[in-house]
């Protein structure tokens, strides 16, 4: 089929900091024609919000138009699938008009992001590009200074919706482990790394740039605590091949 015009971008913003995206990504956010969002039903886009200093520069296209996308989050996939059926005819009426459209995706657009769905409807029939984005994986990483792997190790990453089974098992086999999405499951979390007597390996990270950011390194006064969704679990090793 041939590509009708207009390009559909993906561009990450990072994991909340407003200067930690890159400058190819500030300078597609500002010079964008159309820049689409993700906004929750209270008119709150946390894409928008991180985007926030890329948006405010001089060289800001001052013809940019904006879109946001109300999606009500939901685990039911048939509901969430005919919402990006939507999303994906409302951008592709708007790329046939020639645009150049930026979608901003928190972190990176390819991990995890909600970029890979629209991409997936609509990259037959117009020029999809990504432009990638630091993970809160990364940003964990450089928080608290702990390498995420060196030299012969590896690193699993998990959502935290997996069974106990596959984490239990992702534990053993991997040298690193990251638990995505980990706050609203972290008492069943702490208790497989208390069984695995892995709880010292741990830390807990909050909305990791943001202005309310938590670091936790002492997995034990978490007992009790359940987190936001904005939240990850690294796991790693004492004893690492550092010499
Ligand atoms: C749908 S995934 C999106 C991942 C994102 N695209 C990335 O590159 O990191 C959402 C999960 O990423 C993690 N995450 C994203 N931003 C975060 C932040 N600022 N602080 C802590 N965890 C974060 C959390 O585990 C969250 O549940």
């Amino acid at each position: 089929m041939t590509k009708v015009r207009g390009t559909f971008w993906g561009v990450g913003v990072g994991p909340g900091a407003p200067d930690l995206l890159t400058l190819r990504a500030a300078r597609a956010i500002a010079s964008a024609d159309l820049l689409i969002y993700i906004q929750n039903p209270r008119g709150f886009s946390l894409g928008r919000h991180i985007a926030r200093e890329a948006l405010a520069l001089p060289e800001r296209n001052p013809n940019q138009a904006e879109l946001p996308i109300v999606l009500n989050m939901s685990k039911d996939r048939t509901l969430i699938n005919e919402q990006y059926d939507q999303a994906a005819d409302t951008i592709s009426q708007h790329l046939s008009q020639n645009l150049t459209a930026v979608f901003l995706c928190e972190g990176d657009p390819l991990f995890f992001g909600s970029f890979i769905y629209l991409q997936n409807r609509l990259q037959k029939k117009h020029r999809c590009r990504v432009v990638p984005g630091i993970t809160s994986i990364n940003a964990a990483s450089a928080e608290t200074g702990i390498p995420l792997t060196l030299i012969d190790e590896s690193l699993a990453v998990l959502s935290s919706r997996s069974s106990d089974n596959e984490i239990e098992q992702a534990l053993q086999q991997f040298h690193s482990l990251a638990l995505l999405k980990a706050g609203p499951h972290l008492p069943r979390l702490l208790e497989l790394l208390e069984k695995k007597g892995r709880l010292a390996d741990g830390v807990y990270l909050e909305r990791i740039g943001h202005d309310d950011q938590h670091i936790e390194y002492d997995l034990t006064k978490l007992q009790g605590h359940i987190g936001p969704y904005f939240s990850l679990l690294l796991v790693t090793r004492q004893e690492r091949p550092l010499r």
